[in-house]
């Protein structure tokens, strides 16, 4: 089979490796920039912006492939999986109308309240950047407050913690109206993302992934600097119940996107916030999660052409998926003063990587060396029976690195685990 891979991070660089497993299985690539990874196993790619979709739509018919997966959400907005599906290639990834579930937040909030699908936070959205003022001016508490829009997960800012009414006033201003308030959430956060076909879905592992750029879960919000699962692909702190009540949202969403006539095709990523009273929807994503998508490819275990070809014809079952039962830590190496100042173009040289798998992700190789470029650099994902062992794998490979460069050694480790752990006990 010829597929298309289209993006150059490193989630797709996990993606293109899971599908290099089938030896049969011929792999093509469009992406911003050069990945190193990527360009080491694709046969043709093709270097283009990802939501070029001339260009993507004429790459697929010169490279012949009859399938595609859709890494991120930008071409995924422009509209990507239209016109491929248009040009005779079945995609992994929804249809613009489908991806509204990530790119319009208020079509999200509104579609789980018309169809009594539970798990929302209370919410209001607004269009008027007037009408919005007044509703903080007179809000009593704690907001969280979203753009509608994407915003490469730094679009989110709480009213009661990061900003003041004051600094909420001048952020809705800022973005001009477009906005979604809604109740802030207190729990844990976890990932769920499922396969999904149009009508069934199937869940891959519980994974958790870190926001804030510095140990202790401090400083600012990122794409994430990493992520852990666990041998038995659920989380300590959510319950048996609270994994039944979510995956019953993702699977209400699903058919309330098929009833509504915008079928959903591709990957379903469900962001939750377990709390006392069981796990909320933060947000959907239209695809896999970054750093999320490392943990789970890396465990699994079935041929991931036989995942694609289940999705788009309609056909997957859960006889079809299947994930070792091992544990997984990714560690994302990122660039001195990332997010907000990232130092670009050093040097960089990496140690013993040891049983590490890496990833590249947004890094530029030139003449055999490695550099920094603005996003998240290289991720280290362990794998091994235990988290403590997984975490020594990723922890020995990122540490080894030598440059501009710095990670998060917390990820993964039984303390930050505990503190989980205490924080859901204390809440419930
Ligand atoms: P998002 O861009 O939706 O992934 O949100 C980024 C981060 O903002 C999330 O990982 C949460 O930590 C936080 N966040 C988003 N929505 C809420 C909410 N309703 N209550 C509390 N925290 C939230
Ligand atoms: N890791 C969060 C995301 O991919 O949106």
């Amino acid at each position: 089979m010829k597929i298309l891979v289209v993006g150059g991070g490193g989630r797709e660089h996990a993606i293109v490796s899971a599908l290099s497993r089938n030896s049969e299985t011929e792999i093509h690539s469009v992406m911003a920039r050069k990945n190193p990874g990527i360009a080491r196993i694709a046969r043709k790619i093709c270097l283009t912006k990802e939501i070029d979709l001339a260009r993507i739509t004429a790459f697929a018919r010169e490279t012949g492939v009859t399938h595609a997966i859709i890494g991120p959400e930008a071409p995924l907005e422009a509209g990507v999986v239209d016109e491929l599906a248009a040009a005779g290639v079945a995609c992994v990834g929804p249809t613009k109308a489908a991806a509204r579930i990530e790119t319009d937040k208020a079509f999200c909030r509104d579609l789980m309240t018309h169809h009594h699908i539970s798990g929302n936070p209370a919410y209001r959205v607004f269009h008027d950047t007037a009408e919005a003022i007044a509703f903080v001016k007179d809000h009593d508490g704690d907001l969280a407050i979203k753009p509608i829009g994407l915003t490469g997960g730094k679009g989110v800012r709480i009213m009661g913690e990061q900003v003041d009414r004051a600094g909420a006033i001048a952020y809705v201003k800022q973005i001009k109206g477009d906005v979604v308030f809604e109740e802030r959430l207190k729990g844990e956060e976890f990932t769920l993302q499922a396969f999904v076909d149009g009508s069934h879905i199937i869940p891959m592992p519980l994974v958790q992934d870190h926001k804030r750029a510095f140990e202790g879960d401090t400083g600012p919000n990122t794409g994430g600097m990493g992520s852990y699962s666990m041998p038995d692909h659920m989380l300590p702190f959510v319950s048996r119940k609270d994994y039944t009540a979510a995956l019953s949202i993702m699977a209400s969403v699903v058919a309330a996107m098929a009833k509504d006539g915008h079928p959903y095709k591709g990957i379903l990523y469900g962001q939750f916030m377990n709390t006392a009273n069981g796990p909320k929807v933060i947000e959907f994503n239209a695809r896999f999660g970054d750093p999320e998508a490392m943990n789970v490819l890396t465990l699994l275990s079935s041929d991931l052409t036989d995942v694609v070809t289940g999705i788009t014809e309609g056909t997957l079952s859960a006889s079809k998926v299947a994930f070792d039962h091992a544990a997984t830590v990714c560690k994302y190496v990122v660039p001195v003063g990332y997010p907000a100042a990232p130092k670009i173009g050093r040097p960089l040289n990496l140690g013993k990587t040891g049983d590490a798998i890496l990833y590249y992700a947004n890094v530029e190789e030139r003449d055999g060396r490695l550099f920094t470029l603005t996003s998240r650099t290289l991720a280290f994902v362990g794998k091994a029976d235990t988290l403590a062992g997984a975490e020594h794998i990723a922890e020995q490979a990122a540490s080894a690195v030598k440059g501009s460069v710095h990670h998060r050694r917390d990820i993964g480790t039984q303390t930050l685990l505990n503190r989980r752990i205490a924080h859901m006990k204390e809440l419930q």
